[in-house]
């Protein structure tokens, strides 16, 4: 049976690396059809989506990133007249979906185990985007395999060694994915043009930003964890802490020990914090 995604690389040297194009078999599926989407929409919880304008520059600030001023389903009917960009989240919810997701990753694992090795957390993203739409310059908490399925679009991936650790801990404490990169980081960001059945790895927090082509856009995001990805997050939320208590925190995999007695004084708090709220209700909030 012919594989649905295919990593040319094996084992896959960068990955989580370094972006590297990928292909798949996904471009003639129905269930990316502009209909089917928009069933997927009715069924899927309001939060479970957002909708921008993507009449944007590219390092447009979260304030500068307005909504397109309609609701989901009526963001979607306009998509071809108008310029906005619509992120359909965790659409592994629906059986179908689902089920297309798990097969990738599946083959991907089945290929690739090393890089898969402890992955969890598989969620996936569908992006409807209009003509030129832009996406700004971003992060993301999880590695990502971006499927283009209609139009194309130009990805660029910057290298995640280029972002501040301070950027880094803010969006880990619960700041806007947004980025504001330097020029000069810019213009060595890796670029990709995305055509129907390309694709791109793009690393855990790797700062990257979309312009879409000429036409209306449908791209599938399949993202997970992975041991890594998941300590380094933690990490980051621990050096948070640290940095406002006027500490200067090693960056996660500088000190492997440090970094197992950040993650460990996480969850000892966490778990201490969940057994206070049990025990005394609203104590948690004080603590
Ligand atoms: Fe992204």
């Amino acid at each position: 049976m012919t594989r649905l995604l295919q990593i040319q690389d094996s084992p896959v040297p960068n990955f989580d690396r370094k972006p590297f194009s990928i292909q798949h078999h996904l471009a003639e599926n129905p269930l990316f059809a502009l209909e089917r989407l928009l069933l997927l929409a009715r069924r899927l919880r309001s939060e479970r989506a957002e909708f921008y304008s993507g009449n944007v520059p590219v390092d447009a600030s979260p304030e500068q990133t307005p909504s397109t001023g309609f609701s989901l389903e009526e963001t979607i009917r306009r998509i071809e007249s108008s310029c906005v960009w619509v992120v359909l989240k965790n659409v592994e919810q629906d059986p179908e979906y689902k089920e297309l997701l798990d097969r990738c990753l599946d083959e991907v694992a089945e290929v690739h185990a090393p890089a898969l090795q402890g992955a969890s957390d598989r969620v996936g993203f569908i992006f409807i985007s209009s003509a030129r739409a832009v996406t700004p310059c971003h992060l993301d908490p999880e590695h990502n395999f971006l499927l283009q399925i209609r139009g194309a679009k130009t990805i660029h991936v910057a290298d995640r060694s280029s972002l501040a650790q301070r950027e880094l801990e803010r969006y880990f404490t619960g700041g806007h994915r947004n980025v504001d990169l330097p020029e000069e980081l810019k213009t060595r960001a890796a670029q990709f043009t995305l055509s129907p059945g390309d694709g791109v790895h793009v690393p855990f927090t790797s700062p990257h930003w979309v312009v879409n082509g000429d036409e209306l856009s449908v791209s599938f995001s399949i993202t997970f964890q992975t041991p890594e990805s998941r300590r380094k997050a933690l990490v980051h939320k621990v050096n948070a802490h640290l940095r406002r208590a006027g500490m200067t925190p090693k960056p996660p995999g500088r000190s492997p020990l440090g970094d197992a007695c950040k993650v460990l004084g996480f969850r000892t708090v966490r778990r201490a914090r969940r057994l206070l709220r049990h025990v005394t209700p609203g104590a948690a909030t004080q603590a």
